[in-house]
């Protein structure tokens, strides 16, 4: 173990000492997020780990990749607990990690052969699964360093996150600036905005990919957790996950959320669907569409610790992931392993596919418009 790996832990173990020793039920209160050196890259670029925390919710965020590296909330008693799935070293963000925590694009979710066409000008993205483009390809946002600056405003606390892709990154056409606010509201509300602009037409998704355990990380499966999703159609997918172009029902398939349903009730169906996502990994098509303000579109509940997580979104489509490709092969956090199912991802985005789906909502932006996008996570127990 190198010698920051162990300064890594042992600033972690302190930590979860003061949170032990300050107790239950406390509300932190909104002070300037501060830095600590979390690891170095390969050619010496230095990332950090920032620490932000207001009402009962505290997150600690990396520049590489803006990685949500640890989510903590309390239960119904008042005991916090991490609830990301992640790594405690940079070492292994850099090598294996499958997108936990990370911010998510140019394009979040696949492009079918990785192949678009824009005004007239056809364009070839890196294909990094199977035949198609995933997540902004191989060396996507999630393996960029962002500029980080912290913020204070009213009770609000927060990061800016900075990054600016140039013209021609992963195959993608226009200099990309890119813009995403977190921030933590003194009720606890986890808050991301995201912003961009571009100087030639181009395509943008973006997302999170936060995986969540709300027992806690490393505290075994999810499938007792309910959720209830807003989306009475998703859309069915091809065997490489793209989508048909069907918006199809969710009535009377496993995708029907419409009703608080435990998520693992009907993973183990035979449903020709839930057998190509290897469980569910597909986009569902929120009731609300696109909207200007963020507005409802699902609750998750655990009962065990009694924590929930409402999400808000301004995107019109939500793709839910029942951690099917975890394979007991990670050591997460707090040094167990991750196995099938033992988190989820809810990722607030437009459709998969959508720049070879004219039909549905666009992704593309052109010079002097600005791409706006917010997702609100707000926690609380019952
Ligand atoms: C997304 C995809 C999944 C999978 C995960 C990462 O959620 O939809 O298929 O690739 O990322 O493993």
């Amino acid at each position: 173990m190198s010698t920051s790996r162990r300064t890594v832990l042992a600033g972690a173990a302190a930590a979860a000492a003061t949170l032990t020793a300050t107790g239950t039920a406390h509300a932190w209160s909104g002070r300037l997020p501060s830095r600590e050196l979390f690891g170095q890259l390969a050619d010496g670029t230095k990332v950090y780990r920032w620490t932000l925390a207001n009402g009962g919710t505290r997150l600690k965020v990396l520049s590489y990749g803006g990685i949500v590296q640890s989510l903590e909330i309390p239960d119904r008693r008042g005991r916090h607990a991490n609830v990301s799935l992640g790594f405690d070293n940079l070492a292994d963000y850099v090598a294996k990690s499958p997108y936990f925590g990370a911010l998510i694009g140019r394009y979040g979710n696949r492009i079918a052969k990785g192949r678009f066409t824009l005004d007239g000008h056809s364009y070839q993205l890196p294909l990094n699964d199977g035949p198609n483009s995933l997540h902004g390809g191989d060396r996507g946002f999630d393996k960029r360093v962002w500029d980080i600056e912290p913020f204070t405003h009213g009770s609000d606390v927060g990061l800016v996150l900075r990054y600016v892709s140039p013209d021609g990154e992963a195959g993608y056409p226009g200099t990309l600036r890119v813009t995403v606010t977190y921030t933590l509201t003194a009720g606890g509300e986890w808050r991301i905005d995201y912003a961009a602009t571009t100087d030639r037409a181009t395509v943008v998704n973006l997302t999170s990919h936060t995986y969540f355990q709300l027992a806690g990380e490393g505290s075994g499966g999810v499938h007792d957790h309910t959720l209830e999703l807003a989306a009475a159609r998703y859309t069915p997918v091809d065997s490489t996950l793209i989508p048909t172009g069907e918006l199809a029902t969710v009535a009377r398939t496993p995708f029907d959320f419409r009703r608080a349903k435990a998520i693992g009730a009907d993973l183990r169906e035979p449903h020709p669907q839930i057998v190509y996502g290897k469980g569910i990994d597909h986009n569902f098509v929120l009731d609300k569409g696109l909207t200007a303000r963020p507005e409802y579109a699902l609750t998750v509940g655990e009962p065990a610790s009694g924590r929930v997580m409402r999400m808000y979104t301004t995107e019109p489509g939500m793709q839910f992931y029942s951690g099917n490709f975890l394979d007991g092969t990670l050591e997460g956090t707090s040094g167990r392993l991750y196995r099938q199912g033992d988190g989820f991802c809810l990722e607030s985005q437009h459709f998969p596919d959508s720049p070879n789906r004219p039909e549905f909502p666009t992704t593309v932006l052109r010079p002097g418009a600005v791409l706006r996008s917010t997702t609100v996570h707000a926690f609380s127990t019952r």
